[in-house]
């Protein structure tokens, strides 16, 4: 499919999904106290560059839980995935995940894999609207492949790699409030639409 089909595809279905038209926002419970904004989403989708620029126009702090859990860690990523394992790295995340609970106007980038695991994801909608940045494989590798910093992708076929991660990934991407994506869209185009969407939220909802 190309970047366009990818986008309406996604898009579209997310919002059948909110029953809300297209590029529509899933209507949030208001059960939900939402103060932060979470962007999830594979690696290379720009969770890192999109979220500091929306966290500066919000006024929000940006946060990014692969750093809080190098700082927690003591070490980096590739060091924590190579001497302890993609599981205990997992366990990082989902005790920094925990953390989050406390955080109020934050924009918090999550690591790629953060929200496969269901309680992750089921936390973060306590407090944050969860924004899931979308793209497909070949733009997904096009953005990361002069990177080396992402154990998961050395491999010898790293596209490949991407396909299948994505493919498995894309029902749990499927689970966040809003769905948007980055084909097609310059990165100022896609914090407009992510801040555009956390208004509209925080607008159906009173007090914060
Ligand atoms: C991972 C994504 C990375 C990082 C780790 C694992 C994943 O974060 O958390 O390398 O499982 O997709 P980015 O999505 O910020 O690259």
């Amino acid at each position: 499919m190309n970047a366009r089909g990818w986008r309406r595809a996604i898009e579209e279905t997310a919002c059948q999904q909110a029953g809300s038209g297209l590029s529509g926002l899933l209507i949030v419970s208001t059960a939900r106290d939402i103060h932060n904004l979470a962007l999830v989403g594979f690696m290379g989708t720009g969770k890192s560059s999109v979220g500091q620029l929306v966290a500066a126009q919000l006024h929000f702090r940006f946060v990014d839980t692969d750093e809080l859990v190098e700082a927690r860690a003591g070490k980096a990523i590739s060091a924590i995935f190579a001497e302890e394992g993609e599981l205990q790295f997992r366990e990082h995340e989902r005790a920094v995940v925990e953390e989050l609970r406390n955080f109020h106007r934050a924009v918090i980038a999550t690591g790629g894999g953060l929200v496969t695991q269901e309680t992750n994801l089921a936390s973060l909608k306590t407090h944050a609207l969860v924004v899931c940045l979308w793209a497909s494989p070949e733009t997904i590798w096009e953005r990361v492949n002069h990177q080396s910093h992402r154990p998961l992708l050395q491999t010898p076929d790293p596209l490949a790699k991407i396909r299948q991660l994505l493919s498995e990934r894309e029902p749990f991407y499927r689970k966040a409030d809003v769905l948007v994506s980055t084909e097609l869209r310059s990165v100022k185009e896609v914090v407009q639409h992510v801040i555009h969407q956390f208004r509209l939220e925080r607008g159906q909802t009173t007090h914060r």
